[in-house]
């Protein structure tokens, strides 16, 4: 058996301890490993390398993936998707085991319908996809996004300042979520939900009134009102807030971390479940986890369903945050 393993679209940590499973377990089997670099758009131009035990030593605690990643618009036309089918079989792969979120799995998909036999790995740090109640590197992403958040509630409590936090998720508010409500937020925004800024003034003020020193505002990237959004409106309200808005956007900084145990240990889990899914030939699908057990589910089911969040969370975080 030869497998090539690819990582592609926003790295995640733990995508390497990922790699290390897979590698590493393939290798136990007896099988012939090779690492595709930069991602779809490596795999379309025949960038590949072996992998042997001692190429993935030492990486289950980095972050960011070994093998690098890309977000190819040459793959995303049927023209480069043959390109890239093309050099799996001229290179005689007999399976590719790709390591990534939504984009990517839609990516994975394609091929599996061109008939290639693929197995996805549920990772990202959004935590969008459907098919893994968890994904590898959200764990991590979202405990540095919740340092931050507290850190900046000591200062916001000093001063008796509105703050602003955004954090990633572009069209997805599970990091500003959970991280907003283990951060006790004032007030989180979402993607998901219209959002009314002067009923949240009104709110804040109301705080202030019950004898609150600062407000955090947990906000999604991809959210109307990220911290942009708010900056402007502050700067152009201020007699209608009687505040001043500070802003911090988190970006990369969740993305680029060292992986947690959590996600080491889920990485892990899902490398070996993705070779094992491999030996029994169960292509075409991803692997994740649901209810802390290692499944399974079409690729097919995964592209076609969305992954919805609890709202009913974003109700008791109001509530709470009184
Ligand atoms: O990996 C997911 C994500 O971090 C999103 O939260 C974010 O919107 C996007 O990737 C940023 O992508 P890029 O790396 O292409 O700027």
């Amino acid at each position: 058996m030869k497998i090539a393993v690819l990582t592609s679209g926003g790295d995640a940590p733990g995508m390497n301890a990922a790699i290390r499973a897979i590698s590493r377990y393939a290798i136990y089997k007896g099988w012939d490993v090779f690492g595709v670099h930069r991602g779809y758009q490596g795999l379309l131009e025949g960038d590949f390398s072996r992998i042997g035990l001692r190429d993935v030593g030492g990486i289950i605690g980095a972050g960011g993936t070994i093998l690098g990643s890309s977000r190819s618009p040459e793959f995303q036309t049927p023209e480069g998707r043959e390109e890239a089918l093309k050099q799996l079989r001229e290179n005689r792969f007999d399976v590719l085991v790709i390591i990534g979120g939504n984009g990517t799995q839609k990516g994975s998909f394609s091929l599996f319908q061109m008939g290639f036999p693929v197995i996805g790995v549920a990772s990202t740090i959004d935590n969008d996809l459907y098919g893994s109640d968890i994904t590898i590197g959200v764990d991590t992403a979202l405990n540095v996004a919740l340092e931050a958040i507290d850190r900046i509630k000591v200062t916001a409590s000093s001063h008796g300042r509105v703050f602003a936090v955004e954090v990633m998720g572009r069209d997805c508010g599970y990091i500003a979520l959970m991280a907003g409500i283990a951060g006790g937020a004032e007030v989180i925004i979402i993607p998901e939900i219209h959002f009314d800024i002067q009923k949240m003034i009104s709110d804040i003020q109301e705080t202030y009134k019950r004898g609150k020193h600062h407000a955090i505002i947990v906000t999604a990237e991809g959210a109307h009102c990220n911290a942009d959004e708010l900056s402007r409106y502050f700067l152009n309200n201020r007699e209608l807030s009687g505040f001043e808005l500070r802003t911090t956007v988190l970006g990369y900084v969740q993305r680029g971390a060292t992986p947690n145990l959590f996600d080491r240990i889920l990485a892990t889990r899902l490398g070996v479940a993705a070779v094992e899914a491999v030996a029994q030939k169960n292509y075409g699908v991803l692997v994740g986890m649901h209810k802390s057990e290692i499944i399974t589910t079409p690729l097919e089911t995964v592209v076609s369903r969305k992954k919805e969040l609890d709202l009913q969370l974003l109700k008791t975080a109001e509530i709470l945050s009184k």
